[in-house]
């Protein structure tokens, strides 16, 4: 049976590329899988955070998912370290993934940087948490933004690695000859990679020193204004073809974000604006972003002061979880020949 798995981690400045990568995708497969959505705090403190910040964060991204249109009811939302599977199916596949495997990982490179001596060993050991997450609910479906490609290759090599390595026990347990499906991911649409509002060279993201570098989720009206009146474009017009957009990737971020924003492909959006400037565009994009954002925006606030609500609502989606990943865990201690 499929089954839909992601996270995404309370780091603070939940962004428009979180949204259109990501979350609108969680919403959309609720139509047609069962889906399990984790707040990853485990992951978050792979590198440091203030405990009140996290605490804070932790709430802010599962009023996100709400808000967004996540249904915790008819599906599974809840914060990973209430989950200790999560936990102990990763450290088994420490013993699993290879060295050179994570060596190539890049998003370790980037993230640990120059001194990387002194980067913690979470950090390294990340991408093996990640495939925990995952497979310990033997997910198929994994939607996630494009810099997570490599951390799903890792994880379905993870899983491939798994099923060989113990391949007998798997099959004399009776689990056929697979006991990990190899997840899928979905990485797909005009937004899967959204860029920095100030450079289309680099990535939108949280860590971004510049505000403006990025929509938050949380912004008002008149911030998100001032960032796209401020977002770096070319002086030519825009093109009338999807062509035209190679070698202009400022605008080709914006046509892709206001495109995912509207639920159109990006040569509807030239279609509409092709051969004229940027500013119009860019007025009707503030138009389309405050009015898809804003509400969430504000439902988002709402829920997240109050606490007692988003609190119960991890509660028992780490409940549920909890149920799915024991018995998957279980099953793993007898594939690897542990005394229970
Ligand atoms: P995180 O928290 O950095 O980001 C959450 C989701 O947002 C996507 N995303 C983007 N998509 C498009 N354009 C962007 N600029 C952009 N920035 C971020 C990410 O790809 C992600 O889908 N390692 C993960 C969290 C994680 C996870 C998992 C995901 C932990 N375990 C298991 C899937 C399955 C991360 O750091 O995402």
């Amino acid at each position: 049976k499929e089954r839909v798995f992601s996270g995404v981690q309370p780091t603070g400045n939940l962004h428009l590329g979180n949204y259109l990568g990501a979350i609108v995708k969680f919403v959309e497969l609720q139509k047609t899988h069962d889906c399990i959505y984790c707040v990853v705090d485990l992951h978050a403190i792979t590198v440091p955070q203030k405990p009140e910040e996290l605490k804070s964060s932790i709430r802010e991204v599962t009023a996100a998912f709400i808000a967004s249109g996540v249904d915790p009811k008819q599906h599974i939302v809840f914060n990973q370290s209430q989950v200790c599977e999560h936990a102990e199916l990763a450290w088994i596949f420490n013993c699993v993934a290879r060295i050179g495997w994570l060596n190539r990982m890049t998003q370790f490179k980037e993230k640990a940087g120059k001194d990387r001596e002194n980067a913690s060993v979470g950090l390294y050991a990340y991408p093996c948490l990640m495939a925990a997450d995952i497979l310990v609910y033997r997910a198929t479906h994994v939607p996630v933004g494009e810099d997570q490609k490599q951390h799903l290759e890792l994880a379905r090599d993870i899983a491939q690695k798994f099923n060989l390595d113990f391949g007998e026990r798997i099959a004399a347990l009776g689990h056929g000859d697979a006991f990990f499906p190899l997840p899928e991911p979905l990485i797909q649409g005009p937004a899967a990679r959204v860029m920095s509002l100030r450079d289309g060279a680099k990535k939108m993201s949280k860590s971004d020193p510049s505000d403006y570098s990025r929509i938050n989720l949380a912004d008002d009206a008149d911030i998100i204004a001032q960032k796209v009146r401020k977002a770096k474009t070319d002086p030519e017009p825009l093109p009338s073809e999807v062509e035209g957009l190679a070698k202009r990737p400022e605008a080709e971020n914006l046509v892709g974000i206001f495109s995912a924003l509207n639920g159109q492909t990006k040569l509807d959006v030239l279609r509409q604006f092709g051969g004229g400037n940027f500013s119009a565009f860019k007025s009707a994009l503030v138009d389309l972003a405050v009015a898809k954002l804003g509400p969430i925006g504000a439902e988002m606030k709402r829920l997240k002061d109050d606490t007692d609500y988003i609190d119960k609502v991890l509660l028992d989606g780490a409940s549920r979880a909890k149920v799915i990943a024991r018995e998957n865990l279980a099953a793993v201690k007898d594939i690897l020949g542990f005394v229970r």
